[in-house]
C-alpha cells in the first residue's frame, strides 16, 4: 500500500451536484494506491503518508477526458483543407470520392507501425495538456482487418502513454466501395459479423454510427443499435451534425450513453435525451473547421438538465485539432458555455459519456487521475488558450513526470 498526501492544495472536484463545481481551498488530497483516499482531511485514522507534497496553493483537478476522437488514421487531408478554404463544401468533396473515403484508402494501405507512430504523436499532445483518458473510434478501415488494426493501435496508445483508452467500433461511418449499391448488405456485415466479433474479442466497449444524409439512415442506425444491444456494447451516435435526421431521439430510445455533434437537434427532442440520461457531446472543433453557423440547442439542454460534454473530435477531415482545452474554450466562445460548464464537459460529463463513473471527479474512492495546475483559478485554463500545462500529475495513482 502506498499513500501520498498532497497538502496545502486548492481543489475543484468537478462534482456537478455542488454549485461551484466543488471548490475546496487550502485543503488536503490523499491518494492510496490507484484511488483517491480522501478529499480534505483523512480524519482521525489518517495513515502515515509515504509521500508528502506541499502544493503551495496550486489547484488539483481531475485529469481531462477527451470522450470523442478519431485519432488513429493514415494520411492527411491538407489538400481538402485547401479546397475548402477556396469554397468547396465538405459534402461535395465527399461526393467526389474524397473525405472519409480518402482516409479509408490511406488507412488501409498504412503499415500498423506507421498508424501507431502518428497516433502517438497526436495523443502525446493531448496528454501534455492534462488529458488522462481518451476515447478512440475505428471507422477508417470499414473492412474487418483494418478496423481491428485501428482498434489494436488505439489500445497500444495506452501502453506507450499514461492514458486510459476507451475504444468504440464505428464500422457504420461510411459505405465501403464494394457495397456501393448495397448499404443494407454492409449493415448486415456490421451487425452479423463485426459486432459479435468486436464484443467477443473485447476490441471495443461501444458502437457508434454516423446517422446523416451522407452517412446511414435512421432505420440502418437502429439495426446497428439492436446488434450492439444484443452484444452488450454501449451505444453512441454521430447525430444531427449536418441535418436533423432524428438520430438523437432514436439513440435515446436505445439508452445511448451519448449523442454527439447535435448542431441540428430540434429543441423539442431534448426532453427525450434527459429522460434517457444521455450525455450531449459538443464538438466545437468540427463546427469551426466546417464554418458551421447552426449552434447546438444549448439553452434547451440546460433547461432540461442534459449533461453537456465537450470533446476534440480529433479527425483528419472536420477537426484536426490536438488540444482538448482549445475545444473547451471554443465551446464557450462559439456555443455560449460558461467556463464552469466547459470544465465539467471535459471531466465529469465526459466520464459519463464513456460510462466511467470512477473517473472525471475528485471524490474519495474514485480513480486517482489528478493534475496539479499552477493557476490563480481553474477558469484560467479556459480563458487563456493554450497557456498552461500541468505542474505535475498522477495517473491511476502513479506519479507521472
Ligand atoms: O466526427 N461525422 C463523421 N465523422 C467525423 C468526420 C470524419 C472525417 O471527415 O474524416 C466527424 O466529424
Ligand atoms: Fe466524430
Amino acid at each position: 500500500m502506498v499513500v501520498t498526501l498532497i497538502d496545502n492544495v486548492n481543489i475543484m472536484s468537478m462534482d456537478p451536484s455542488q454549485t461551484d463545481n466543488g471548490v475546496l481551498r487550502q485543503t488536503q488530497l490523499w491518494i492510496q494506491d490507484d484511488k483517491i483516499l480522501a478529499v480534505g482531511s483523512a480524519g482521525a485514522y489518517s495513515p502515515v503518508p509515504d509521500h508528502r507534497i506541499d502544493a503551495g496553493g496550486k489547484w488539483a483537478l481531475p485529469g481531462f477526458i477527451d470522450c470523442h476522437t478519431h485519432l488513429v488514421y493514415g494520411g492527411s487531408r491538407a489538400d481538402e483543407f485547401r479546397q475548402r478554404l477556396s469554397g468547396t463544401r465538405y459534402q461535395d468533396i465527399a461526393r467526389a470520392g474524397g473525405g472519409i473515403q480518402k482516409t479509408v484508402r490511406d488507412t488501409r494501405t498504412a503499415a500498423p507501425q506507421n498508424l501507431l507512430q502518428h497516433s502517438l504523436r497526436r495523443t502525446r499532445r493531448l496528454v501534455e495538456e492534462g488529458v488522462t483518458t481518451i476515447e478512440v473510434k475505428s471507422g477508417y478501415g470499414l473492412d474487418e482487418q483494418t478496423e481491428l488494426t485501428m482498434l489494436n493501435v488505439a489500445e497500444q496508445l495506452g501502453v506507450y502513454l499514461p492514458v486510459t483508452v476507451m475504444r468504440t467500433y464505428l464500422g457504420a461511418h461510411t459505405l465501403p466501395h464494394q457495397y456501393k449499391d448495397n448499404a443494407d448488405g454492409y449493415i448486415d456485415f456490421v451487425c452479423n459479423t463485426m459486432i459479435p466479433k468486436i464484443a467477443t474479442g473485447e476490441h471495443a466497449s461501444a458502437v457508434d454510427v454516423f446517422c446523416e444524409t451522407m452517412g446511414f439512415t435512421a432505420a440502418q442506425t437502429e439495426r446497428v443499435f439492436q446488434a450492439a444491444r444484443s452484444a452488450g456494447l454501449a451505444i453512441k451516435l454521430h447525430a444531427e451534425q449536418l441535418s436533423d435526421s432524428k438520430g438523437a431521439v432514436l439513440a435515446a430510445r436505445y439508452q445511448a450513453c451519448s449523442v454527439d455533434h447535435i448542431e441540428y437537434l430540434d429543441p423539442n427532442d431534448v426532453p427525450a435525451l434527459a429522460e434517457a440520461g444521455c450525455v450531449a457531446v459538443l464538438l466545437p472543433g468540427a463546427f469551426y473547421y466546417l464554418k458551421e453557423t447552426q449552434c447546438p440547442p444549448v439553452s434547451a439542454l440546460r433547461q432540461h438538465n442534459v449533461p453537456m460534454a465537450v470533446a476534440s473530435d480529433h479527425n483528419p477531415g472536420t477537426s484536426p485539432i490536438c488540444s482538448l482545452l482549445t475545444c473547451a474554450t471554443m465551446a464557450c466562445i462559439e456555443f455560449g458555455l460558461t467556463c464552469e460548464e466547459a470544465l465539467l464537459g471535459i471531466t465529469a460529463y465526459a466520464a459519463q459519456a464513456l460510462k466511467l463513473p470512477d473517473k472525471g471527479r475528485l471524490l474519495a474512492g474514485l480513480d486517482a487521475d489528478i493534475c496539479l495546475w499552477d493557476i490563480e483559478e481553474p477558469a484560467d485554463l479556459i480563458y487563456e488558450m493554450n497557456g498552461f500545462r500541468p505542474y505535475c500529475r498522477w495517473v491511476g495513482g502513479r506519479y507521472v513526470d
